[in-house]
């Protein structure tokens, strides 16, 4: 697999199942805090595996006691507001933004701050009851820079964003799980091995329309209701050319499992 060629230092890169790629962040010293180079290196992983046609979907974890503390502090202490304008990491969050294939975040312990905006990224969050989930940057005197304040609040609601981001205050998984923030929760030592199950369910579909879908579901928080439904229907007519989308039917009609190829 391409990846594996490529040499990380903050992350490990693995295949945990057929389809499904596996970004472990690596610094547990420093409670993964998102480093340039970590989030760099998530960026490059992410933007090998879009092309990589052996991964068909990606999770990102930490470790059973701490998914990411956010950005690192003792890097960005260093920094004023030239070298901020400067920063090289609006890019990579691009990156990550752009992938096109969809995203598992399997959080155990704390994601906070850019550790929780890394987890709202994903496409889905599964999370280890030990979860805790935080925007605490207004206790540094910042806020949020990596969507926090606008993809909390489309995750979780207005009042409760704001009491979080206003706060700095944590909740836990089961409120996250109330508010809508991840889809379920499992025992910590369990939550990597869910995330790989449902990523394993979610590479066996045809690659063409998991990608379309993907895109629409991320379109929903982009465009107008009317302008949205309308991309909609034409990502619908466009599987219409796919073998994909004939496989799939007559597998049904024939009573078989569909051989999906991605053309
Ligand atoms: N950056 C750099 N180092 C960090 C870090 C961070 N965000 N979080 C933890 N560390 C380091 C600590 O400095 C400490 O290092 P030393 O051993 O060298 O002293 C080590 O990790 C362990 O930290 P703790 O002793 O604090 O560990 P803990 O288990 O008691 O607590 C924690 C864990 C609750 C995550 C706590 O470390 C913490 O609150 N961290 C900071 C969280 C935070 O404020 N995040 C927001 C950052 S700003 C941001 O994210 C903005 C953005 O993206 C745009």
């Amino acid at each position: 697999m391409a990846e594996s060629e490529q040499h990380f230092d903050q992350i490990l890169v693995s295949q945990p199942a057929d389809g499904v790629s596996l970004i472990t962040l690596n610094r547990p010293q420093a409670r993964n805090a998102l480093n340039n180079q970590m989030l760099s290196e998530v960026a490059q992983a992410l933007e090998l595996m879009d092309k990589d046609d052996a991964t068909r979907c990606v999770i990102i974890g930490g470790n059973e006691k701490i998914f990411a503390a956010g950005a690192d502090l003792q890097e960005m202490a260093a920094m004023n507001m030239t070298a901020v304008l400067a920063d090289q990491r609006p890019q990579y969050w691009a990156a990550i933004r752009r992938f096109s294939k969809p995203i598992i975040a399997a959080v155990n312990g704390y994601a906070l701050g850019g550790g929780c905006e890394l987890a709202m990224h994903a496409d889905i969050i599964i999370a280890g009851g030990n979860a805790q989930f935080g925007q605490p940057e207004i206790n540094l005197g910042i806020i949020p820079g990596a969507g926090g304040t606008q993809r909390l609040i489309r995750a979780v609601g207005k009042s409760l964003a704001s009491q979080m981001v206003l706060s700095g205050k944590f909740i836990d998984a089961q409120r996250a799980q109330q508010a809508g923030l991840i889809s379920e929760i499992c025992q910590p030592e369990l939550t990597l091995e869910r995330a790989i199950e449902v990523a394993t369910t979610i590479a066996e579909k045809p690659p063409l329309a998991v990608r379309q879908a993907k895109e629409m579901l991320r379109q929903s928080f982009e465009m107008p209701l009317s302008a949205a439904l309308d991309l909609e229907r034409k990502s619908f007519v466009m599987l219409a050319g796919t073998e994909d989308r004939n496989e799939g039917i007559n597998a049904f009609l024939q009573k078989r499992k569909p051989r999906f190829t991605g053309k």
